[in-house]
């Protein structure tokens, strides 16, 4: 264990100081685009404006023998265009497949100071952290990165959810965490090939009714559990939360109920990996306008967060003044973005 003194060191000589908090902006679509496809490459400029994050993805999905071609076509995209506010990241290859390191070394050696968040797959425990963190450092110094680059890990491992809090633990370079829900399926012999969303054989039965009548089935959210953690380990830590793929580009409801329960679980985005569940993700993820207008009467009411007060028969205390300081800094994050939603939220 490092002691606190070392924990916010820079890693290597010449290597910015790690950031103590993170960085305050909005990230509720990371948008995924496949870097060997020229066409898709072609399209990124125009989606600068529409995403938060746009992320060039080197791993699944990209055909082995694209995978050079799809680094090669992220740093040129990352050279040429002009991001703005909106964030650049990379979820490179893992750390035990044979694209992995010169992912990293030939990104940040490129394109490292327009590089905010690396996405690391697979992650097993803090170890993984450990070796991407001590790496950086010294590319970072090597090539003159003066903004440390973030690491985000998917939690898409039996192994990694067990250790989910000692990842979360593991650097001050550490931005956040993604379910990645169908690798998850896999390692942990769950018996479903869907990639993310609920299971309609996933539920409780309702007691037998006494007229003999069919029993309700009310189907559960299969990610509830996960979700949960990831929340908790990334919360108590400073971190952010996020949904990962949904996989069925067609059912745009069950995408929406999907980020619905990540959102209200304490996510603060998600993938989007079709440009439909762009918009869907967008409003999820954007505080419901009646939510952010009572949140600001209980603010209005409760000028200094202490004691209690009703408003339309509700009660409210101090937790509540914090429930609704959560739902209104975060409105007024979606507003400085977003000037429909911010004459909607009344800012
Ligand atoms: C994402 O990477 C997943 O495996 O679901
Ligand atoms: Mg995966």
């Amino acid at each position: 264990m490092k002691t606190a003194a070392d924990f916010y060191k820079p890693l290597a000589i010449g290597a910015p100081a790690p950031w103590r908090e993170l960085p305050i902006v909005l990230e509720r679509t990371i948008h995924f685009f496949p870097p060997h496809i020229e066409k898709m490459c072609a399209k990124v400029p125009a989606m600068v404006k529409q995403v938060d994050v746009l992320l060039g993805n080197l791993e699944d999905a990209i055909p082995i023998e694209a995978k050079e071609a799809a680094r090669a076509g992220f740093i040129k995209v990352a050279k040429e265009v002009d991001f703005g506010a909106t964030g650049l990241w990379t979820r490179v290859n893992a750390l035990n497949s044979p694209w992995g390191l010169d992912d990293i070394l030939q990104i940040v050696e490129s394109v490292g100071d327009k590089l905010d968040v690396l996405m690391i797959p697979k992650v097993e425990g803090p170890w993984d952290i450990h070796y991407v963190d001590q790496l950086l450092a010294q590319l970072e110094a090597k090539y003159n990165v003066r903004k440390p680059i973030l690491i985000h890990a998917i939690l898409e491992t039996a192994q990694g959810v067990k250790n989910v809090n000692e990842i979360a633990q593991a650097s001050p370079r550490m931005h956040g965490m993604s379910l990645g829900p169908a690798d998850l399926a896999a390692s942990r012999g769950m018996k479903t090939t869907r990639v993310g969303g609920g299971h309609p054989f996933y539920g409780v039965l309702a007691d037998p009714r006494t007229d003999g009548g069919e029993r309700a089935f009310f189907q559960q959210d299969l990610w509830h559990y996960t979700v949960a953690r990831m929340v908790d380990a990334c919360m108590a830590n400073g971190l952010k939360a996020f949904y990962g793929p949904f996989g069925d580009f067609d059912d745009s409801d069950a995408c929406k109920a999907q980020f619905r329960n990540a959102f209200l679980q304490g996510c603060v985005g998600t993938w989007t990996l079709h440009p439909k569940q762009i918009e869907i993700a967008k409003d999820v993820f954007s505080p419901e306008v009646k939510e952010v207008l009572f949140a600001k009467r209980i603010l209005e009411a409760m000028p200094d967060g202490s004691g209690a007060v009703l408003i339309d028969g509700k009660m409210q205390d101090d937790a509540t003044w914090k429930q609704a300081n959560v739902i209104v800094k975060l409105a007024k994050l979606v507003a400085s973005k977003d000037p429909e939603r911010a004459a909607a939220y009344g800012f």
